[in-house]
């Protein structure tokens, strides 16, 4: 059985207590920490950006997988590998020339990463594919923690799964937006390597217990 990965958001978690909850999850075995970043123009809300990336890198050995929601990646991720993002994800909706965007990104010698929301197909990222080391599929509209899984959103799952294994290229399907134990379980049998999780890890009575449950899955 492949091993698949538990990435949590920090974006549920205590801004107050952002190193602490970092820990938390770190010490419960989550595998990356996927940090989003919203700039108020490509999403309808705001978060944070890379100073606060700089403080959190101090404090975790974790993969840092940073989501950049934003509309010009590529005028700011290198500020965000420069803070200690191990891997860039930016969306597919921009325009800017994202061949040279990923060509730059694995340059500086960390990993490069493509989103889709849900209304774009994946025929629109193939040009792509074989480019990019993670395509990051949203379960969700982006921007906001906390919603339901687009369950209509499986068969682009699959559908990913079979060209990337078909054409035996290097890259992992990352899924995004309301994970918990049951959705979790779907993506999984569709062929997702890696889940993101905010709401149901960080707002659970026990987020280690949680974290673990998605592990064992
Ligand atoms: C939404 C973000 C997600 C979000 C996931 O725009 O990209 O990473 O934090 O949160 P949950 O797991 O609560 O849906
Ligand atoms: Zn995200």
């Amino acid at each position: 059985m492949k091993k698949i990965l538990i990435a949590p958001s920090i974006l549920s978690a205590d801004f107050a207590n952002l190193a602490k909850d970092v820990s938390m999850v770190e010490s419960a075995g989550a595998d990356w920490l996927h940090v989003d970043v919203m700039d108020g123009h490509f999403v309808p809300n705001i978060t944070i950006g890379p100073v606060v990336v700089k403080s959190i890198k101090k404090y975790s050995k974790l993969f840092f997988d940073v989501h950049l929601m934003i509309t010009n990646p590529e005028k700011y991720w290198e500020s965000f590998y420069k803070a200690g993002a191990d891997l860039i994800v930016f969306h597919n909706e921009v325009s800017c020339d994202k061949k040279q965007l990923i060509q730059e990104i694995k340059k500086a010698g960390i990993k490069a990463g493509v989103s889709i929301k849900p209304k774009t197909p994946v025929s629109d990222i193939l040009e792509i594919l074989p480019l990019v080391d993670v395509v990051l599929i949203m379960t969700v509209e982006p921007g906001f923690g906390g919603q339901s899984f687009m369950g209509d959103m499986v068969p682009k799952i699959s559908s990913l799964r079979k060209i990337i294994d078909d054409n035996k290229y290097n890259c992992l399907i990352e899924i995004d937006g309301g994970i918990n134990d049951k959705t979790a379980k779907v993506c999984i049998d569709a062929g997702a390597d890696v889940l993101v999780s905010g709401s149901y890890i960080f707002a659970a009575q026990n987020p280690q217990q949680v974290l673990k449950g998605l592990k064992s899955l």
